[in-house]
């Protein structure tokens, strides 16, 4: 673990945030329905409560995918295909749910099959079902066994995580919430954690997550990008059950031609750097993530830690969101790196922790979608 410097100014996140429109067009609110799949049953189903594996083979394998698709992905793309067989089940990566201007080499899209690796393995051990994850090349597997089933919070977690893009209380992070967040990520030693807790290392991280997304806004392809994975509404959100729905980032539904028309008006550099210093500033601290190896192995292990890091940070009750721009942006990596006290080196993921109130849910595809003949 290392922790953090210092430096200067303010906070809060991007992506899925156009609070300005919100104000403009608070009352604008679509009424979505919701039928049998509607959004209200959908995010119910998400959110209820994690119980170990019982069922025999397949559907054991298939609830085991269920709760590896609950995991974070990059703009909610789910970016991963499940392989099942009776010993084994595979992730590999889906290309075609790249989001190639924020994300150009993949790293992001390695991370998130580590992030699900990591709840598939949590599920398959808190089942008695073994568990022990293997990277070979850009496939994760995660083997099956019986064994003794092992009592755990974090897979108790599961359903209750989320990035939650709101503003938190202020409060500090604890001695023991601390270490317990860096024990988490540093689990199995290949990712090291640093933590930037200091009023001081707050404002300085704030000014560098600010610098990178004002160069990212001024980006129309990113823009365009990101708005084209936004569910502006219930309907839309239940219709494809991927993306960012925009009341998880605190922003109002719309209709989608009129959201999809005006993002690009109100997702401003100005709007969203005032609400990222807000937000950073809410935070107990933020917590930036290095992994030993820089290929899409070492990508995979960051995603692994990041979803720990997430669950850990669930079950002490705190939320956590990620705030990614200077490891996207390429030009601020070195200062990051530096920050870090591993300058040369490139850092994986940023993200914030504090306590704060849930936010609607971000949908996940079926587990059928994901689901590969073997
Ligand atoms: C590798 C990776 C990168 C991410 N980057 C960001 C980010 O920079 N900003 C952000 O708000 N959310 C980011 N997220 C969070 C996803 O948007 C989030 O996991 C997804 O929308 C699903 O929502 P949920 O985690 O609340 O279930 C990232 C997630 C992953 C795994």
């Amino acid at each position: 673990m290392r922790t953090g410097l210092s430096g200067s100014t303010h906070t809060i996140t991007r992506r899925q945030s156009f609070a300005a429109g919100a104000l403009v067009l608070g009352g604008a609110t679509t009424a979505c329905s919701s039928g049998d799949e509607g959004y209200g049953a959908l995010a119910e189903a998400l959110s209820a409560p994690a119980e170990p594996v019982t069922a025999p083979f397949p559907r054991s394998h298939q609830q085991l995918v269920r709760y590896a698709s609950q995991a974070a992905s990059g703009h909610n793309t789910q970016p991963w295909r499940f392989t099942v067989s009776d010993p084994v089940i595979e992730l590999s990566p889906d290309f075609s749910r790249r989001t190639p201007v924020v994300d150009p080499d993949d790293h992001h899209l390695f991370a998130s099959l580590g992030c699900a690796a990591e709840n598939l393995s949590l599920a398959a051990r808190a089942s008695g079902l073994g568990g022990e994850v293997d990277m070979a090349g850009e496939t994760l597997s995660v083997a099956l066994a019986s064994g003794a089933a092992e009592a755990s919070p974090r897979f108790d977690a599961i359903p209750q995580r989320q990035c939650t893009r709101l503003e938190y209380d202020g409060s500090a992070l604890s001695a023991e919430e601390r270490a317990r967040l860096i024990a988490a990520v540093e689990e199995g030693r290949q990712v090291s954690a640093t933590v930037f807790d200091s009023a001081a290392d707050k404002t300085r991280l704030s000014e560098l997550i600010i610098q990178g997304n004002s160069a990212q806004i001024a980006d129309p392809a990113f823009v365009r990008e990101l708005r084209d994975w936004i569910r502006f509404n219930e309907a839309e959100a239940a219709r494809l059950r991927d993306g960012l729905f925009a009341p998880s980032s605190g922003n109002p539904q719309l209709p989608g031609w009129l959201g999809r028309r005006l993002f690009g008006l109100v997702f401003t550099a100005d709007a969203e750097n005032a609400k990222i210093a807000r937000q950073i500033e809410s935070s107990g601290g933020l917590i930036a993530l290095m992994a030993e190896e820089n290929s899409p192995r070492g990508w995979m292990e960051a995603g692994r830690a990041a979803q720990r890091l997430q669950l850990e940070a669930t079950v002490l009750g705190l939320k956590t969101a990620y705030l990614n721009q200077p490891v996207e942006v390429v030009s601020l990596r070195p200062e990051l790196a530096t920050l870090m006290g591993a300058p040369g080196r490139r850092p994986n993921l940023l993200l914030r922790v504090g306590r704060g109130p849930a936010a609607p849910r971000s949908l996940r595809r079926s587990v059928e979608a994901v689901i590969e003949p073997a």
